[in-house]
């Protein structure tokens, strides 16, 4: 089993613009490669702000939404059934009820909170960053906190076009939990 988490940044290291749910300063490009590795993966991981700000779930691939009250999103999971959980399951049992059911990979889309919790966990085995060619106006960045140092290794630098650019990473730290 392997976490990718998929990301976009700006210059200044920020995922979000304040008053900007549509994520705009993104490239057509970066969501496309975003579009194309999830659908890969089939799998996505998210928090629920994140997924309130998408609105709902990514078509053709599994979406699973972590929450404090998965009760309260019954209903919308029956309307999408078969392609969105809600659940607050720890991350590892997450995963490993995952591996279980067959999946490979896993990503995992954010927001800076979830991402946190699952580095927190040692459990991230590879980043796709996007660096925008943007300054923007922003209150988040990768991670909501971090303790310690997490290493990884730079595997591949891709042009998504003649500005952005999408690095990939891989853990170095051995450790794995699951
Ligand atoms: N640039 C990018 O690539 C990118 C990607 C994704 C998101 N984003 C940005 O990130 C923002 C949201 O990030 P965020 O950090 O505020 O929120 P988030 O990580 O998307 O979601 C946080 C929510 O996850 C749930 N949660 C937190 N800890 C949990 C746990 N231990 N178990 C189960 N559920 C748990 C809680 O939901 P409940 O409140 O329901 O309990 C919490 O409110 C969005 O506005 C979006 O713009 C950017």
């Amino acid at each position: 089993m392997k976490v990718i988490l998929i990301m976009v940044q700006s210059i200044n290291g920020k995922v979000r613009l304040i008053n900007d749910k549509n994520q705009s300063w993104s490239s057509q490009e970066d969501k496309e490669n975003f579009s194309k590795i999830t659908k890969e993966i089939g799998i996505v991981i998210m928090g629920r702000k994140t997924f309130d700000e998408i609105g709902k779930p990514l078509k053709n691939r599994m979406n699973i939404v972590l929450t404090g009250d998965p009760e309260k999103y019954q209903k919308l999971e029956k309307a999408y059934e078969g392609s969105l959980y809600f659940t607050d399951e720890k991350p590892e049992s997450l995963l490993n009820r995952l591996e279980k059911e067959g999946y490979e990979k896993i990503a995992l889309i954010g927001g800076p909170t979830i991402n946190a919790l699952f580095l927190e966990k040692n459990l991230i085995d590879e980043i796709y960053l996007t660096i925008e060619p943007v300054i923007i106006e922003g209150d988040l960045s990768l991670f909501s906190y971090v303790q310690g140092v997490h290493r990884f290794k730079l595997n591949n630098v891709i042009n998504l076009n003649n500005d952005a650019i999408l690095l990939k990473y891989q853990k170095v730290d051995k450790g794995r939990k699951i």
